[in-house]
């Protein structure tokens, strides 16, 4: 976590004065639940150690005023009458889009200074865009002094990433960053919008490894799988996936191309997993989720096709070591990014020595390991 104090120092500097708020909001790692929200459906994810970071005042006028510091303190300034899209700084547009959403609900808030910095790895799809836009949130509501609950903030932040930034996201990495729990994951009715907490057991480390594989044209293919999806759905004459179980995709299997058959089979499959992954985690089931990990990554390989063979590679590495005692898949949107495995405490070590020494030798690429433990959202209490 980046030192709170040099964060206030900075904007100090910056600004000639002191920060109203300073604030965090954490990313997130899918234990499992891939490409489920945005059919209705289950997600099992928790807050993690790894956010974005804000100090921000008050301004009398309607300006807003923000440097990223992770940028090398590149400055952006726009006024709050009239929000538009940033052409040449794409980090802004979460700032602004989240605001343009926001006002859209309260109009209560005027201009703001801010600094932002976070340490959630970008384009590792540890949600660091929904940890930037939550934060912000939490911001203006702290410095405004108005109450939203953290479901609310959760879509006006997915609003912002739908409409104004142009990504056609779920809900889960804004609702878990805004009400995770520590020592917990949380299961997610995406329609509902609904939440049970699921306390991870205090043996078992989340241990978060990066393929370091650069995700290529994510969007798109994201976007497609997605009306891949809705096609279906319609064609089964369903609000969404999550209204269909397995024989029902048999009995519409004719009218589908064998694609698309593909993709409705993970989701409605991984939809069971997950909501089995819960039960085995209440239970601490650890042999149970193990295997409902492992069938999920086979199932995003297999019938979703968004793994990679970098992060197919690093699953059979892990799972090697671990067995039954923990799990492991990939996590994410996928086509590259990390995987995600619970290890039991015992066995870390080993799993790190294996990455590190194997993941070169067979992809010839080196990976990042992050100890994550699971997280408070910002909206939480
Ligand atoms: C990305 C999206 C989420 C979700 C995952 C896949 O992280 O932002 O809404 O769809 O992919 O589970």
């Amino acid at each position: 976590m980046p030192d709170l104090q040099v964060l206030t120092k900075i904007f100090q500097q910056r600004f000639h004065s002191q920060p109203d708020v300073v604030c965090e909001a954490p990313g997130r790692v899918n234990l499992i639940g891939d490409h489920t929200d945005y059919n209705d459906g289950f997600v099992l994810p928790a807050a993690i150690n790894f956010g974005t970071y804000i100090a921000a005042s008050r301004r009398d006028d309607n300006q807003v005023i923000a440097y990223a510091e992770d940028y090398g303190s590149v400055l952006d300034r726009f006024s709050l009458d009239s929000i538009e899209f940033n052409t040449s700084q794409m980090w802004s547009n979460y700032l602004r889009g989240t605001l343009k959403l926001l006002q859209q609900h309260h109009n209560e808030f005027g201009g703001i200074n801010l600094i932002v910095t976070g340490n959630v790895p970008q384009g590792a799809g540890l949600s660091s865009s929904a940890s930037f836009e939550i934060a912000i949130l939490k911001a203006v509501v702290e410095l405004y002094q108005f109450d939203i609950d953290g479901v609310k903030a959760a879509l006006i932040a997915q609003r912002a990433e739908n409409e104004f930034v142009g990504c056609n996201c779920g809900i889960m990495d804004q609702l878990i960053s805004a009400l995770g729990l520590d020592g917990h994951a949380m299961l997610l009715d995406c329609r509902s919008l609904t939440y049970r907490d699921a306390p991870i057991p205090s043996d078992l480390e989340i241990l978060v490894v990066n393929s370091n594989v650069t995700r290529g044209l994510v969007d798109s293919e994201y976007n497609l799988r997605r009306q891949q999806c809705e096609q279906v759905a319609k064609i089964a004459g369903k609000p969404a996936l999550r209204d269909m179980d397995l024989p029902m995709l048999e009995e519409v299997k004719q009218s589908l191309t064998r694609v698309q058959y593909k993709r409705a089979h993970h989701v409605i499959s991984e939809n069971t997993r997950t909501l089995a992954a819960l039960d085995a985690l209440s239970a601490n089931d650890i042999g149970t989720l193990s295997q409902l990990m492992k069938e999920s990554h086979y199932s995003l390989r297999d019938d979703f096709q968004v793994t990679t063979k970098e992060l197919d590679g690093l699953v059979e590495i892990i799972d090697q070591v671990i067995g039954q005692s923990g799990g492991v898949r990939m996590t994410g949107g996928g086509f590259g990014g990390c995987v995600v495995a619970l290890v039991p405490s015992t066995l870390k070590q080993l799993v790190i020595e294996a990455v590190n020494s194997q993941y070169p030798k067979r992809l010839g690429l080196s990976a990042d390991i992050y100890q994550c433990q699971a997280s408070m959202g910002a909206f939480r209490f």
